[in-house]
């Protein structure tokens, strides 16, 4: 039961709701909206209904609308997008320091608002909170290192991996830059857009982050080392068997300020189809 509700006393009966729908799925009966039964199947409960509505007559999925957050000005303006999306930086250096779980919490919180593919919502992050559990994975992770080395044929795609040993051996974190947090993002294999999904949410939390004075670096490496080599160490983490790891992000405060961006207005690769 979706629970679509609309206060005849507020709506102005303008039919955007109806207009917004993903499928077309609300129609105007005697001028106000309605979710035929026949049809709740099939919506997958964006909210835009609701969101769309100016004078929160609607609600659906038992939501009241004056719990949602006001819109009318409060984006950032795109001066203030341009710095953030051009001055974000991957942060290699970070201080030892974890964040308040409280942080971390409310950064993941607002992350879950990304859009999903079919809106499935279905991205899990672990969050490796504490320096012991993160120290253990860095061991674990040498040790599946150190066995690739050991190996006669090694995919061309893991040799840098195998490069990275003896820097890890003397003490250099080339893989998890001694960042006090590890983020694992999954899905479960019958999610329709999982990786796309994992990938937006991961981009969003960490310009979210960013925004916050939080570095963030996609750890790359260690999804190669903990996808490809030690699977288990991932399941031994709280990976259902049935999720892919999509992608891994390391985050913490920076130990690194810069002052700048850098410049690449001219590498973008755009190509215009105008007559
Ligand atoms: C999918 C992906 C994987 C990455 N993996 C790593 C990594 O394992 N280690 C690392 O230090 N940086 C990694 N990076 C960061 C890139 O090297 C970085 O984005 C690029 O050099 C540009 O620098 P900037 O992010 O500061 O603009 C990765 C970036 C992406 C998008």
């Amino acid at each position: 039961m979706k629970q679509f509700r609309v206060d005849k006393s507020l709506c102005i009966q303008c039919g955007e709701c109806a207009k917004d729908c993903v499928f077309g799925l609300i129609t105007m009966e005697q001028g106000y909206p309605v979710l035929p039964a026949d049809k709740e199947a099939v919506c997958i409960e964006c909210q835009h209904c609701m969101a769309v509505c100016k004078p929160a007559a609607l609600s659906i999925l038992g939501l009241n609308p004056a719990d949602s957050m006001s819109l009318a000005g409060q984006f950032p303006d795109p001066r203030q997008m341009e710095t953030l999306i051009k001055g974000r930086r991957s942060i290699r250096r970070y201080l030892p320091t974890p964040l308040a779980s409280e942080t971390i919490d409310e950064l993941l919180k607002i992350t879950s608002h990304a859009p999903t593919g079919v809106n499935a919502r279905g991205v899990e992050f672990i969050v490796v909170e504490d320096p012991g559990t993160m120290s253990a994975i860095r061991q674990e992770t040498l040790a599946a290192l150190q066995d690739l080395a050991r190996r006669d044929a090694i995919p061309d795609n893991l040799c840098i991996m195998k490069a990275i040993v003896p820097l890890m051996e003397q003490g250099f974190d080339p893989v998890f830059r001694n960042a006090p947090h590890l983020l694992i993002a999954s899905a479960a294999n019958d999610v329709p857009c999982r990786e796309a999904d994992v990938f937006i949410a991961l981009s969003y939390f960490e310009l979210l982050a960013a925004s916050a004075g939080i570095g963030t670096t996609w750890c790359g490496l260690g999804k190669w080392a903990m996808v490809d080599l030690a699977p288990q160490l991932l399941q031994s983490l709280g990976v259902p068997e049935n999720h892919d790891v999509v992608y891994l992000m390391l985050f913490g405060k920076p130990d690194v300020e810069y002052y700048r961006t850098v410049q690449r207005d001219q590498d973008a690769h755009i190509r215009r189809l105008v007559k």
